[in-house]
Protein backbone atom coordinates (compact mmCIF):
# COMPACT_ATOMS: atom_id res chain seq x y z
CA UNK A 1 0.00 0.00 0.00
CA UNK A 2 2.94 2.22 0.53
CA UNK A 3 3.92 1.41 -3.12
CA UNK A 4 7.17 0.74 -2.86
CA UNK A 5 8.35 3.73 -0.25
CA UNK A 6 9.80 2.68 3.31
CA UNK A 7 7.23 5.21 4.62
CA UNK A 8 3.84 6.74 3.16
CA UNK A 9 5.44 11.01 3.57
CA UNK A 10 7.57 9.57 0.84
CA UNK A 11 5.15 8.24 -1.58
CA UNK A 12 2.76 11.20 -0.53
CA UNK A 13 5.83 13.67 -1.35
CA UNK A 14 6.59 11.87 -4.73
CA UNK A 15 2.45 12.05 -5.25
CA UNK A 16 2.86 16.15 -5.48
CA UNK A 17 2.40 16.69 -9.09
CA UNK A 18 0.04 14.56 -10.08
CA UNK A 19 -2.34 16.06 -7.06
CA UNK A 20 -1.06 19.41 -7.98
CA UNK A 21 -2.78 18.66 -11.52
CA UNK A 22 -5.48 16.79 -10.56
CA UNK A 23 -6.11 20.16 -8.36
CA UNK A 24 -6.62 22.05 -11.45
CA UNK A 25 -8.28 19.12 -13.02
CA UNK A 26 -12.18 20.26 -14.79
CA UNK A 27 -11.42 23.98 -13.48
CA UNK A 28 -10.37 25.56 -16.35
CA UNK A 29 -12.07 26.08 -19.71
CA UNK A 30 -10.94 26.24 -23.30
CA UNK A 31 -10.61 30.12 -23.34
CA UNK A 32 -8.29 29.46 -19.46
CA UNK A 33 -10.82 30.69 -17.51
CA UNK A 34 -12.18 29.17 -14.35
CA UNK A 35 -15.10 27.50 -13.98
CA UNK A 36 -15.89 26.87 -10.39
CA UNK A 37 -19.63 26.15 -10.29
CA UNK A 38 -19.38 23.40 -8.19
CA UNK A 39 -18.78 26.84 -5.44
CA UNK A 40 -21.95 27.37 -5.52
CA UNK A 41 -21.86 30.84 -4.02
CA UNK A 42 -23.76 32.81 -6.55
CA UNK A 43 -21.44 35.39 -8.46
CA UNK A 44 -23.70 38.09 -7.14
CA UNK A 45 -22.66 37.50 -3.59
CA UNK A 46 -19.25 36.90 -4.42
CA UNK A 47 -19.11 40.72 -6.14
CA UNK A 48 -20.74 41.51 -2.71
CA UNK A 49 -17.85 40.02 -0.85
CA UNK A 50 -15.75 43.29 1.06
CA UNK A 51 -13.47 41.10 3.29
CA UNK A 52 -12.08 37.52 3.66
CA UNK A 53 -11.10 36.03 6.11
CA UNK A 54 -9.27 32.90 6.03
CA UNK A 55 -9.18 30.38 9.24
CA UNK A 56 -7.01 27.20 9.71
CA UNK A 57 -4.81 25.09 11.91
CA UNK A 58 -1.34 24.32 11.51
CA UNK A 59 -0.16 23.17 7.95
CA UNK A 60 -3.54 24.72 6.54
CA UNK A 61 -3.17 28.01 8.39
CA UNK A 62 0.57 28.28 7.00
CA UNK A 63 -1.64 27.46 3.09
CA UNK A 64 -3.75 30.41 4.50
CA UNK A 65 -0.75 32.84 4.94
CA UNK A 66 0.27 32.48 1.28
CA UNK A 67 -3.90 32.54 0.73
CA UNK A 68 -4.06 36.14 1.76
CA UNK A 69 -1.10 38.04 -0.42
CA UNK A 70 -3.12 35.75 -3.50
CA UNK A 71 -5.87 37.29 -2.61
CA UNK A 72 -5.29 40.45 -1.48
CA UNK A 73 -3.02 40.91 -5.16
CA UNK A 74 -5.21 39.48 -7.41
CA UNK A 75 -8.53 40.69 -6.22
CA UNK A 76 -7.59 44.21 -3.50
CA UNK A 77 -10.03 42.72 -1.38
CA UNK A 78 -8.49 43.20 2.29
CA UNK A 79 -8.10 39.56 3.84
CA UNK A 80 -6.85 38.62 6.75
CA UNK A 81 -5.86 34.71 7.90
CA UNK A 82 -6.02 33.52 11.65
CA UNK A 83 -5.03 30.77 13.41
CA UNK A 84 -8.73 28.76 13.39
CA UNK A 85 -8.56 28.08 17.58
CA UNK A 86 -7.89 31.95 18.23
CA UNK A 87 -10.60 33.05 15.89
CA UNK A 88 -13.66 32.89 17.77
CA UNK A 89 -12.40 34.16 21.28
CA UNK A 90 -11.84 37.55 19.73
CA UNK A 91 -15.11 38.74 18.85
CA UNK A 92 -14.05 39.05 15.31
CA UNK A 93 -16.17 41.31 12.79
CA UNK A 94 -18.16 39.57 10.08
CA UNK A 95 -21.53 40.28 8.39
CA UNK A 96 -22.99 39.20 5.45
CA UNK A 97 -20.34 40.26 3.23
CA UNK A 98 -17.75 38.81 4.66
CA UNK A 99 -16.09 35.83 2.59
CA UNK A 100 -14.56 32.67 5.19
CA UNK A 101 -12.97 30.45 3.72
CA UNK A 102 -11.85 27.29 6.40
CA UNK A 103 -9.14 25.28 4.91
CA UNK A 104 -8.56 21.62 6.34
CA UNK A 105 -7.47 18.63 4.77
CA UNK A 106 -9.41 15.87 6.65
CA UNK A 107 -12.56 18.46 7.58
CA UNK A 108 -12.92 16.96 11.00
CA UNK A 109 -10.55 19.77 12.78
CA UNK A 110 -12.68 20.76 16.26
CA UNK A 111 -10.86 24.17 15.97
CA UNK A 112 -11.52 25.10 12.21
CA UNK A 113 -15.31 23.43 12.82
CA UNK A 114 -15.95 25.62 15.78
CA UNK A 115 -14.45 28.74 13.87
CA UNK A 116 -16.37 28.49 11.11
CA UNK A 117 -19.64 27.47 13.11
CA UNK A 118 -18.81 31.08 14.72
CA UNK A 119 -18.73 32.76 11.49
CA UNK A 120 -21.72 31.36 10.00
CA UNK A 121 -24.04 32.65 12.93
CA UNK A 122 -22.69 36.52 12.37
CA UNK A 123 -24.13 35.45 8.65
CA UNK A 124 -20.52 35.27 6.94
CA UNK A 125 -20.43 32.66 3.90
CA UNK A 126 -18.37 30.06 4.75
CA UNK A 127 -16.25 28.58 1.71
CA UNK A 128 -14.74 25.24 2.84
CA UNK A 129 -11.07 24.19 0.84
CA UNK A 130 -11.06 20.47 1.85
CA UNK A 131 -9.85 17.15 0.92
CA UNK A 132 -12.18 14.56 2.47
CA UNK A 133 -15.40 14.22 0.70
CA UNK A 134 -18.47 14.28 2.86
CA UNK A 135 -16.51 15.51 6.37
CA UNK A 136 -17.83 17.61 8.61
CA UNK A 137 -16.28 21.07 7.76
CA UNK A 138 -17.68 20.95 4.35
CA UNK A 139 -21.03 19.97 5.17
CA UNK A 140 -21.20 22.53 6.92
CA UNK A 141 -20.08 25.58 5.15
CA UNK A 142 -22.11 27.00 2.28
CA UNK A 143 -19.49 25.38 -0.24
CA UNK A 144 -16.69 23.77 -0.76
CA UNK A 145 -13.65 23.92 -3.12
CA UNK A 146 -12.65 20.39 -2.89
CA UNK A 147 -8.53 19.55 -3.39
CA UNK A 148 -7.88 16.51 -5.43
CA UNK A 149 -4.89 15.29 -3.17
CA UNK A 150 -6.18 11.75 -2.88
CA UNK A 151 -5.76 10.32 0.25
CA UNK A 152 -3.29 11.78 3.00
CA UNK A 153 -2.07 8.45 5.45
CA UNK A 154 0.96 10.56 6.84
CA UNK A 155 0.45 12.33 10.10
CA UNK A 156 2.68 15.39 8.54
CA UNK A 157 0.86 17.22 5.73
CA UNK A 158 2.63 17.19 2.57
CA UNK A 159 0.50 16.77 -0.83
CA UNK A 160 -2.82 18.08 1.02
CA UNK A 161 -0.54 21.30 1.36
CA UNK A 162 0.52 21.92 -1.75
CA UNK A 163 -2.98 21.18 -2.94
CA UNK A 164 -4.38 23.66 -0.86
CA UNK A 165 -2.00 26.09 -2.05
CA UNK A 166 -3.59 25.38 -5.67
CA UNK A 167 -7.02 25.36 -4.67
CA UNK A 168 -6.37 28.77 -2.46
CA UNK A 169 -4.74 30.50 -6.19
CA UNK A 170 -8.28 29.16 -8.14
CA UNK A 171 -10.30 30.45 -5.28
CA UNK A 172 -8.20 33.58 -5.30
CA UNK A 173 -8.58 33.47 -9.16
CA UNK A 174 -11.97 33.55 -9.41
CA UNK A 175 -12.90 35.94 -7.36
CA UNK A 176 -10.78 38.45 -9.43
CA UNK A 177 -12.58 36.97 -12.71
CA UNK A 178 -16.22 37.25 -10.99
CA UNK A 179 -15.26 40.99 -10.03
CA UNK A 180 -13.55 41.85 -13.11
CA UNK A 181 -9.96 43.17 -11.42
CA UNK A 182 -7.21 43.64 -13.32
CA UNK A 183 -6.04 40.52 -12.72
CA UNK A 184 -9.12 39.03 -13.69
CA UNK A 185 -8.73 39.90 -17.15
CA UNK A 186 -5.17 37.67 -17.01
CA UNK A 187 -6.80 34.85 -15.18
CA UNK A 188 -5.31 32.65 -18.23
CA UNK A 189 -1.95 33.67 -17.68
CA UNK A 190 -1.81 32.74 -13.92
CA UNK A 191 -3.57 29.45 -14.66
CA UNK A 192 -1.12 28.77 -17.23
CA UNK A 193 1.63 29.59 -15.42
CA UNK A 194 -0.38 27.03 -12.22
CA UNK A 195 -0.55 24.34 -14.78
CA UNK A 196 3.30 24.49 -15.51
CA UNK A 197 4.33 23.74 -11.68
CA UNK A 198 3.12 20.02 -11.64
CA UNK A 199 6.14 19.47 -13.99
CA UNK A 200 8.39 22.16 -11.89
CA UNK A 201 7.35 20.04 -8.46
CA UNK A 202 8.62 17.17 -10.32
CA UNK A 203 12.40 18.72 -11.12
CA UNK A 204 12.46 19.43 -7.53
CA UNK A 205 11.59 15.90 -7.09
CA UNK A 206 14.71 14.45 -8.99
CA UNK A 207 17.18 16.99 -7.67
CA UNK A 208 16.74 16.08 -3.98
CA UNK A 209 19.71 13.55 -3.25
CA UNK A 210 21.90 16.35 -1.81
CA UNK A 211 19.05 17.84 0.62
CA UNK A 212 18.87 14.11 1.77
CA UNK A 213 22.64 13.94 2.45
CA UNK A 214 23.10 17.47 4.18
CA UNK A 215 19.78 16.03 6.31
CA UNK A 216 21.62 13.15 7.52
CA UNK A 217 24.91 14.99 8.23
CA UNK A 218 22.57 17.17 10.69
CA UNK A 219 21.47 14.92 12.47
CA UNK A 220 23.41 15.41 15.62
CA UNK A 221 22.12 18.98 15.82
CA UNK A 222 19.72 20.26 18.44
CA UNK A 223 18.06 23.74 16.37
CA UNK A 224 17.71 24.97 12.84
CA UNK A 225 16.47 27.87 12.08
CA UNK A 226 14.38 29.07 9.15
CA UNK A 227 14.03 32.36 7.45
CA UNK A 228 11.71 33.89 4.84
CA UNK A 229 9.85 36.81 3.47
CA UNK A 230 6.70 37.74 1.47
CA UNK A 231 5.62 34.11 0.45
CA UNK A 232 8.60 32.59 1.83
CA UNK A 233 8.10 33.47 5.38
CA UNK A 234 4.93 31.31 5.56
CA UNK A 235 7.39 28.82 3.58
CA UNK A 236 9.74 29.19 6.99
CA UNK A 237 6.90 28.57 9.02
CA UNK A 238 6.11 25.17 7.35
CA UNK A 239 9.73 24.06 7.12
CA UNK A 240 10.29 24.68 10.71
CA UNK A 241 6.81 22.96 11.85
CA UNK A 242 8.00 19.67 9.60
CA UNK A 243 11.31 19.25 11.64
CA UNK A 244 9.70 19.73 15.08
CA UNK A 245 7.26 17.48 14.39
CA UNK A 246 9.22 14.94 12.80
CA UNK A 247 12.60 15.18 13.69
CA UNK A 248 11.68 16.22 17.06
CA UNK A 249 14.27 19.64 16.60
CA UNK A 250 13.81 22.90 17.74
CA UNK A 251 12.96 24.82 14.70
CA UNK A 252 12.06 28.50 14.26
CA UNK A 253 10.73 30.22 11.33
CA UNK A 254 11.12 33.95 11.06
CA UNK A 255 10.54 36.76 8.49
CA UNK A 256 13.94 37.72 7.77
CA UNK A 257 13.15 41.29 8.34
CA UNK A 258 12.66 40.59 11.98
CA UNK A 259 16.13 38.96 12.31
CA UNK A 260 17.61 42.63 13.72
CA UNK A 261 14.65 42.96 15.68
CA UNK A 262 16.03 40.02 17.67
CA UNK A 263 16.51 36.47 16.57
CA UNK A 264 20.20 37.62 15.01
CA UNK A 265 21.09 37.39 18.26
CA UNK A 266 20.30 33.53 18.64
CA UNK A 267 23.22 33.11 15.30
CA UNK A 268 25.97 31.40 16.82
CA UNK A 269 29.13 28.87 14.91
CA UNK A 270 27.28 26.74 12.89
CA UNK A 271 23.74 26.75 13.19
CA UNK A 272 22.30 25.71 10.06
CA UNK A 273 19.59 28.47 9.12
CA UNK A 274 17.76 27.62 5.88
CA UNK A 275 16.75 30.42 4.01
CA UNK A 276 14.13 30.67 1.50
CA UNK A 277 14.83 33.14 -1.22
CA UNK A 278 12.63 35.21 -3.38
CA UNK A 279 12.85 35.05 -7.02
CA UNK A 280 15.01 38.08 -8.16
CA UNK A 281 12.80 38.58 -10.91
CA UNK A 282 9.66 39.23 -9.31
CA UNK A 283 10.41 41.44 -5.97
CA UNK A 284 13.75 42.48 -6.48
CA UNK A 285 13.98 45.13 -3.31
CA UNK A 286 13.34 41.78 -1.53
CA UNK A 287 15.91 39.43 -2.90
CA UNK A 288 18.39 41.93 -2.47
CA UNK A 289 17.60 42.73 1.27
CA UNK A 290 17.28 38.82 1.88
CA UNK A 291 21.08 38.36 0.22
CA UNK A 292 22.27 40.98 2.63
CA UNK A 293 20.59 39.18 5.24
CA UNK A 294 22.34 35.77 4.33
CA UNK A 295 25.44 37.79 4.40
CA UNK A 296 24.81 39.12 8.04
CA UNK A 297 24.38 35.69 9.48
CA UNK A 298 26.92 34.13 7.79
CA UNK A 299 29.69 36.82 8.87
CA UNK A 300 28.32 35.45 12.69
CA UNK A 301 28.91 32.08 12.02
CA UNK A 302 25.34 30.74 10.75
CA UNK A 303 25.70 27.67 8.20
CA UNK A 304 23.41 28.69 5.52
CA UNK A 305 21.36 26.66 3.56
CA UNK A 306 19.90 28.58 1.01
CA UNK A 307 16.83 27.51 -1.09
CA UNK A 308 16.94 29.90 -4.28
CA UNK A 309 15.76 29.58 -7.81
CA UNK A 310 17.66 28.72 -11.26
CA UNK A 311 19.87 31.26 -12.43
CA UNK A 312 20.01 33.17 -8.87
CA UNK A 313 23.73 33.98 -8.89
CA UNK A 314 23.54 36.28 -6.33
CA UNK A 315 23.74 33.98 -3.77
CA UNK A 316 26.36 31.60 -4.70
CA UNK A 317 29.26 33.35 -2.62
CA UNK A 318 27.08 33.32 0.76
CA UNK A 319 25.56 29.77 0.52
CA UNK A 320 27.15 26.67 2.47
CA UNK A 321 24.84 24.54 0.79
CA UNK A 322 22.66 25.87 -2.06
CA UNK A 323 19.37 24.31 -3.18
CA UNK A 324 17.68 25.13 -6.84
CA UNK A 325 14.36 25.42 -7.56
CA UNK A 326 13.28 25.84 -10.98
CA UNK A 327 11.84 29.92 -11.42
CA UNK A 328 8.34 30.48 -10.68
CA UNK A 329 5.81 33.32 -10.54
CA UNK A 330 6.43 35.04 -7.13
CA UNK A 331 3.28 34.34 -5.77
CA UNK A 332 3.52 30.73 -6.82
CA UNK A 333 7.22 30.02 -5.47
CA UNK A 334 5.90 28.18 -2.23
CA UNK A 335 4.52 25.26 -4.35
CA UNK A 336 8.36 24.46 -5.37
CA UNK A 337 9.91 25.89 -2.47
CA UNK A 338 8.22 23.69 0.65
CA UNK A 339 9.10 20.34 -1.31
CA UNK A 340 12.74 20.70 -0.51
CA UNK A 341 11.80 21.21 2.99
CA UNK A 342 9.87 18.18 3.16
CA UNK A 343 12.08 15.73 2.25
CA UNK A 344 14.56 17.53 4.62
CA UNK A 345 12.39 16.85 7.43
CA UNK A 346 11.32 13.58 6.55
CA UNK A 347 15.04 12.55 6.37
CA UNK A 348 16.28 14.18 9.71
CA UNK A 349 13.57 12.07 11.22
CA UNK A 350 14.75 9.10 9.62
CA UNK A 351 17.92 9.63 10.35
CA UNK A 352 17.14 10.34 14.09
CA UNK A 353 15.39 7.06 14.13
CA UNK A 354 11.65 8.73 14.58
CA UNK A 355 8.89 7.33 13.51
CA UNK A 356 7.80 8.96 10.45
CA UNK A 357 4.58 8.25 9.44
CA UNK A 358 3.75 8.25 13.34
CA UNK A 359 5.16 11.41 15.43
CA UNK A 360 4.80 10.82 18.66
CA UNK A 361 2.11 12.86 20.59
CA UNK A 362 0.47 13.35 17.38
CA UNK A 363 -2.82 12.46 15.70
CA UNK A 364 -4.25 12.91 11.84
CA UNK A 365 -6.81 14.63 12.36
CA UNK A 366 -7.85 16.80 15.52
CA UNK A 367 -11.07 16.46 16.60
CA UNK A 368 -11.19 18.15 20.35
CA UNK A 369 -10.55 21.78 20.89
C1 LIG B 1 1.24 19.32 10.06
C2 LIG B 1 -0.15 18.86 10.19
C3 LIG B 1 -1.10 19.64 11.04
C4 LIG B 1 -2.42 19.88 10.28
C5 LIG B 1 -3.44 20.59 11.17
C6 LIG B 1 -4.73 20.88 10.42
O1 LIG B 1 1.97 18.51 9.22
O2 LIG B 1 -0.50 17.87 9.61
O3 LIG B 1 -0.54 20.86 11.44
O4 LIG B 1 -2.12 20.63 9.14
O5 LIG B 1 -3.71 19.79 12.28
O6 LIG B 1 -5.32 19.71 9.97
P1 LIG B 1 -6.49 19.75 8.89
O7 LIG B 1 -5.91 20.28 7.64
O8 LIG B 1 -6.93 18.32 8.76
O9 LIG B 1 -7.55 20.65 9.43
Amino acid sequence: EKGGYDYFMLKEIAEQPKAVADTLLGRIDANGSLTLDEVRIPAAVLREVDKVVVVACGTAYHAGMIAKLAIEHWTRIPCETELASEFRYRDPILDQRTLVIAISQSGETMDTLMALRHAREQGAKVLAVCNTNGSTIPRESDAVLYTHAGPEVAVASTKAFLTQLVACYLVALYLGQVRGTKWGDEVDVVVRELSDIAAAVDTVLETMEPVRELARSLAHKNTVLFLGRHVGYPVALEGALKLKELAYMHAEGFAAGELKHGPIALIEQDLPVVVVVPSPRGRSVLHGKIVSNIQEIRARGARTIVIAEEGDEAVVPYADHLIRIPATPTLLQPLVATVPLQVFACELATARGNEVDQPRNLAKSVTVE
